[in-house]
């Protein structure tokens, strides 16, 4: 059995051409099942649905064989900036150009935070993202509290709470909405496919012939 994790919403839905590139059909909307495992038209192919942010921690201790999450999903849990595996294992052969967006640096309208940068002031920044933000300020030179918020990011520089916030934009509509700017691009996101190496050598045809066939649909060689 080849098991596959996927999150609900954006990444299933973009996922599901590359399964039908592969042969593999999910005949189960997620949206209206409660089931958490999916049953593919293969019978030795099932989906399971998580979390995003657990992708990463089914796919390294082997509950799942394959998954799908956003690079930043997966440097939050350990992996290395440029994409090798670090402490985690896992092993990323493909980036599937899917549910693309960045990480950036957000501000409040008017605040200025290039003089800020410059006079060297300590920020307070407001992130899930704690290890992007840690690793990107310090790479700046830049001193930052940084204060682990689990969503609506963008409160923080509204209330008070922080003075800048370190985000996933896609379109910008939110930022807009929320009288916030973006001053800062930290790095483009997009999908990966993550895959347990030990999976991998136990059952290297079956999970080959998926991989290489989403890299084909990918106009990978
Ligand atoms: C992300 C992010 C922003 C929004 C940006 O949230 O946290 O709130 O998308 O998108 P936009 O630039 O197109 O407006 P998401 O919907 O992924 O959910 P989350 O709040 O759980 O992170």
């Amino acid at each position: 059995m080849i098991t596959l994790a996927l999150s609900k919403g954006r990444i299933f839905d973009e996922t599901l051409p590359l399964l039908r590139a592969a042969g593999i059909e999910v005949p189960d909307d997620p949206e209206k099942t409660r089931k958490l495992i999916l049953a593919t038209n293969q019978p030795e192919v099932r989906v399971v649905l998580v979390r995003a942010t657990d992708v990463p921690t089914y796919v390294q201790y082997g509950g799942a064989d394959l998954g799908i999450t956003g690079l930043d999903t997966l440097i939050e849990h350990g992996m290395e900036w440029g994409g090798a595996a670090g402490s985690t294992g896992l092993y990323q052969p493909l980036d599937l150009q899917i549910a693309k967006c960045r990480v950036s640096v957000a501000v409040r309208e008017g605040y200025d935070y290039a003089a800020a940068v410059r006079q060297g002031a300590r920020l307070r920044v407001a992130t899930k993202y704690v290890a992007i933000a840690r690793e990107f300020f310090a790479a700046k030179g830049v001193h930052v509290d940084l204060i682990k918020l689990y969503g609506s990011m963008e409160l923080a520089p509204l209330t008070g709470l922080a003075d800048a916030i370190v985000d996933l934009v896609s379109t910008g509509n939110t930022l807009k909405a929320n009288h916030l700017v973006e001053v800062e691009r930290i790095m483009d996101i997009s999908s990966r496919l993550v895959v347990n190496q030990a999976a991998l050598k136990l059952k290297r045809e079956p999970m080959r012939k998926i991989i290489d066939a989403f890299g084909k649909a990918l106009g990978q060689p």
